[in-house]
């Protein structure tokens, strides 16, 4: 028997190795050249406005941070509206600008629950992060509004959501910036880089400068200017090397070309997750108007840890999206604040998700799933 993995990254080898081959001709890697050719043909691709490309969307949830912070003059120990249900980076990326993430509970999509932020919303709450859960876009829409009512800025994690769109545009121009992953495991695979995209164009300059050390002016500019004195630039603040490289956007050139068609499988592999396992196991609603890049597919059980230790017998490992922040040492403050996302976070498992999975492959993981969840059940 095969094992079947959580994820599998693809990557178009040939063709991928031809865009790194020409990096390394010319003799760019790092920043410029293929980040700037990068960054347009995202423009191109999301509609919006503005991107900048990073070596994370760890950096970028910093960066979004440190820049809203200081545009808005926000102080130490404002407080950031958030959710537990997300990986660790959203919520550091808060405590690296001295911020206080106040944890907000989920709603059905394990997306953060609108009725509840507005419940936590104090004079000095400054900003909602809102986290795109496998590619859905939850109550989105009643976040916006209720960020616009109250005069808070929004941050989208949209780590998980490249190429999800909400009534047919892309996610992220109703947020002050959004910022994505292109993480190897992510629906568009580099090895490690993200893109931060704000809504303002200021914020799109300044970012250009704190990527690279507060440094005004990047080397690669400098060398198509060909002019003299390359070499007085000013350095305006401190800044940090976030900035992505060459060879990493080479890499997410290439599998750009490929994110539509290859989300659109995983949205087979879905569909045929959902015909398999309707009314058998509790899955996670997609809002009708949400096309969803499906990173995860989550679905919701009794007793997890022993139906994953009966689906690691077949073979089969799935994963956990995510252990509710709230359990963790250093966020334990706000345990019990989102019952919701404790009692989802000890149900959820992510079951096998990537292109190399064919459609018997997700009959037989949704088989042995039915078996071990009611197996488990007759045991009571
Ligand atoms: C929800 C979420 N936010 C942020 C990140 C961080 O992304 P990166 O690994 O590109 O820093 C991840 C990565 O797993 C994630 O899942």
């Amino acid at each position: 028997m095969e094992p079947v993995q959580l994820f599998v990254p693809t990557f178009r080898v040939e063709e991928t190795l031809a865009a790194i081959r020409v990096c390394l001709e010319k003799g760019w890697t790092g920043l410029g050249f293929k980040t700037v050719e990068f960054e347009e043909a995202w423009k191109q691709y999301s509609g919006l406005p503005h991107a900048h490309f990073l070596n994370s969307a760890t950096a970028g949830l910093h960066l979004a941070l440190r820049l809203l912070k200081e545009n808005d003059g926000w102080r130490d120990g404002d407080e950031v509206i958030t959710t537990p249900l997300t990986f660790i980076s959203t919520n550091h990326a808060i405590l690296y600008e001295h911020l206080r993430p106040v944890f907000a509970d989920v709603d059905e999509y394990l997306c953060l629950d609108p009725v509840v932020v507005a419940a936590r919303i104090t004079p000095r709450t400054r900003a909602v992060m809102f986290v795109g859960m496998g590619g859905n876009t939850g109550q989105f829409a009643e976040i916006v509004r209720l960020c616009r009512e109250r005069n808070l800025r929004l941050i989208l994690d949209a780590a998980h959501m490249a190429g999800t769109r909400w009534q047919g545009q892309h996610v992220g121009a109703e947020a002050d910036v959004t910022i994505f992953s292109f993480q190897a495991v992510k629906n568009l695979p580099t090895a490690d880089s993200g893109m931060i995209c704000f809504r303002e164009k200021k914020l799109d300059d300044d970012v250009r400068k704190w990527t690279w050390l507060g440094i005004n002016k990047d080397t690669y500019s400098r060398t198509l200017e060909q002019a003299a004195y390359k070499w007085y630039y000013d350095v305006e603040h401190e800044g940090f090397k976030y900035h992505g490289n060459s060879i990493m956007a080479a890499m997410g050139l290439v599998a750009l070309k490929y994110l539509d068609q290859d989300n659109a499988y995983r949205r087979q592999l879905a569909t045929w997750y959902d015909t398999f396992l309707q009314g058998q196991v509790e899955t996670v609603p997609i809002p009708p108007e949400c096309e969803s890049s499906r990173h995860l597919y989550q679905v919701q059980v009794e007793n997890r840890d022993q139906v994953m230790l009966a689906l690691n017998e077949q073979q089969i490992y799935p994963g956990v999206h995510y252990r509710d922040n709230t359990i963790y040492r250093m966020y334990e403050y706000a345990k019990g604040t989102c019952p919701r996302a404790f009692e989802a976070s000890q149900r959820l498992i992510s079951l096998p998700l990537h292109l190399r999975l064919s459609y018997t492959d997700v009959e037989r993981v949704s088989h042995a799933l039915i078996r071990a969840v009611s197996f488990l059940k007759s045991c009571g």
